[in-house]
């Protein structure tokens, strides 16, 4: 046996008793001739080490050979610290072991870096040396919470009826908009597998093959351009129902969050979530995820710019433009000119506006360079529509509809993260519902599906599909997180001719319909119960859970930007026979 009881155990019951612990060397502390300490470290935490002998020769035999890193095996009483001594920040700070034996299991090279204390190396290290990496105690922390939450939700749905089924990995290309991972048939020269990007058309099918309800915890595959928040690879809980409408998926899910919730961070989440519908949130917050820890909605002055005599507002809404701005609520003093004419000016530009007009608010008037172009009244009608008060900042952007939202979506963002305005461990949830179906790609000159192509148009909105589809509703929702959108999902088509008519819709003719989803129009043919799901992030919802902002840090072997693995060196090249075998021939680009 290799050990009696792991580093995070022991306490002061124990005293007495001579144990066996394995684990690394954390750190090393030389006190001088015959004391040194060395802390050991396993996942279940630390235990303080004593080496006190009379004979420092025998120490020098064995403490002083220890490397950080080294795993080693020791064999000691367990010793009450003595009251002065207690180290209340560890949990097995009443104690420490006093050797008796030691025994090193193996070496350890230099660490690339320090796994506990001292400063984070770049990430590319981090990645390269995962191993070392995995050890530190916050990533370790991220990824057993990740174990947990996977547990909790697998408790959850297994106590209401629902499978956990498998769907193939090796299948055929799913739509959710990203490119595929495509995989080469070696039997089938020149045909390709895709990797799922998600198990979307499989989950319908199991909805028509009479199972009712299922969930996964499927991994999903696209190769889109990665941020912070996505991964070439990442994890869904994957979810399907059927007889259901959106409600009942949506009460569902709400259960699942406070059960979550309650099993991971003992706290009580009042039901049901909030639901905004799409129209709501984009013209209060001017996005579709907003962050809703905090307030600073969007306001419309519109009406009160195009009577004024300041010609950027005029002429803007003379172009079908809109006016609206945000009240930083008492934040005029803390923005100098030069950050509001340079640094906040350049970061609206980002998402296209082509200004940032700002004004302040003191002794119940309006101080700004373009004050002069508003009346007294006009000025008075602006603080009133804007909530102003002495103190507050304002600022505006006008331009077309869709660059007013985006730029104060991001502006919203932004300065309320500067200003502290949240509490970041706060934890919110809400629904947007009510998405539209389609949106209008003018590259394309063509409708693309806003989820995919197998959503449930509402209903009520089935008149304007041929009339003006951009107004239909689609049967759809987002969850978001403070400000992530961390589950999506719709009620689906259950109907071909419905389904049919969404492809027309979509400008996917007959042809082309039958060769991409053949299998799945087959089986709506079949009998097809109403059904609809959802799908989570899971890696979102760790990361958001653990209070990270970067998803790599809750996998245990992500990806960089750039889709690399850098501890296996993924993509690699492979052997001209294996090529040969997959009947491929490489024609790299031409080096620029
Ligand atoms: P969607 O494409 O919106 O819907 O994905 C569902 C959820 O998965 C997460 N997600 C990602 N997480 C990390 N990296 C990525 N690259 C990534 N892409 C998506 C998000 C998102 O909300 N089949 C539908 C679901 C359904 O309709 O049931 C789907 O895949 O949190
Ligand atoms: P100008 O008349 O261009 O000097 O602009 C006067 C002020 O209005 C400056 O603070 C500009 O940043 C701002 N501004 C210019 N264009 C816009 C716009 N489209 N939306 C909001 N503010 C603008």
């Amino acid at each position: 046996m290799h050990r009696t009881h792991h580093c995070g155990e022991l306490r002061r019951s124990h005293v007495g008793q001579v144990v066996t612990l394995g684990g690394w060397v954390n750190s090393y502390r030389d006190h001088g001739e015959n004391l040194v300490f060395i802390d050991l470290r396993d996942r279940y935490g630390k235990t303080q080490i004593v080496f006190n002998t009379e004979d420092s020769s025998e120490i020098d035999s064995l403490a002083r050979r220890l490397r950080r890193e080294d795993v080693v095996k020791v064999r000691g009483e367990v010793r009450y610290r003595g009251d002065a001594l207690v180290n209340p920040k560890l949990a097995t700070g009443e104690i420490e072991v006093r050797v008796q034996g030691l025994e090193i299991l193996s070496r350890s090279k230099t660490p690339p870096f320090e796994v506990e204390g001292g400063d984070l190396p770049n990430e590319e290290l981090r990645l390269k040396y995962r191993f070392v990496d995995l050890r530190r105690p916050e990533l370790q922390k991220s990824i057993i919470l990740r174990h947990q939450l996977t547990q909790a939700v697998r408790e959850y749905f297994n106590a209401r009826d629902f499978l956990e089924i498998e769907t193939p990995m090796l299948g055929r290309s799913t739509p959710e908009g990203a490119r595929d991972y495509l995989v080469p048939s070696r039997v089938h020269p020149g045909s390709f597998y895709a990797l799922p990007q998600s198990p979307q058309i499989y989950k319908q099918i199991l909805m028509v093959a009479g199972f009712d309800r299922y969930y996964q915890i499927a991994r999903c595959f696209r190769d889109e351009d990665l941020r912070a928040d996505r991964q070439p690879e990442f994890t869904q809980i994957d979810v399907e129902m059927a007889f259901v409408e959106r409600d009942d998926i949506l009460n569902m899910i709400d259960g699942l969050v406070a059960h979550v919730m309650k099993s991971i961070r003992s706290v009580e989440i009042p039901l049901p979530l909030p639901r905004y519908t799409y129209a709501d949130v984009m013209e209060r917050f001017g996005s579709d995820k907003p962050d809703l820890r905090f307030g600073m909605e969007l306001i419309d002055i519109g009406a009160i710019a195009a009577a004024s005599e300041f010609s950027v507002f005029r002429n803007v809404i003379g172009s079908g433009g809109r006016v609206r701005g945000i009240n930083v609520k008492g934040a005029a003093e803390k923005y100098s000119r030069r950050l509001l004419d340079v640094d906040l000016k350049n970061f609206v530009g980002e998402f296209g506006a082509k200004g940032l007009a700002y004004m302040k608010v003191a002794g119940g008037k309006l101080e700004s360079t373009i004050a002069k172009f508003f009346s007294d009244e006009q000025q008075q009608q602006i603080i009133q529509k804007m909530s102003g008060e002495d103190g507050d900042l304002l600022l505006f952007v006008a331009d077309q509809p869709k660059v007013t939202s985006a730029a104060l979506s991001a502006l919203r963002n932004r300065l309320a993260k500067e200003l502290k305005l949240y509490d970041p461990s706060d934890f919110r949830c809400h629904w947007v519902i009510d998405f539209p179906l389609v949106n209008w790609n003018p590259e394309e000159q063509r409708f693309d599906a806003e989820h995919h192509p197998f959503c449930q148009p509402n209903p009520e909105d089935v008149s304007y599909m041929t009339t003006d589809p951009g107004r239909v509703r689609a049967d759809s929702y987002d969850l978001v997180v403070n400000g992530y959108e961390a589950a999506s999902g719709s009620v689906r088509i259950h109907d071909s001719a419905v389904q049919q008519q969404v492809f027309d819709l979509l400008k996917i003719n007959p042809e082309e319909a039958e060769r991409r989803f053949g299998f799945l129009l087959e089986a709506l043919r079949y009998g097809a119960p109403p059904h609809g799901g959802v799908g989570m992030g899971l890696d979102r919802w760790v990361m958001l859970l653990a209070g990270d902002d970067n998803i790599r840090d809750v996998i245990a072997f992500p990806k960089t930007q750039k889709a690399a693995d850098l501890l296996t060196g993924a993509p690699s090249g492979v052997d001209d026979r294996q090529l040969r075998d997959l009947h491929i021939q490489v024609q790299l680009p031409e080096e620029k």
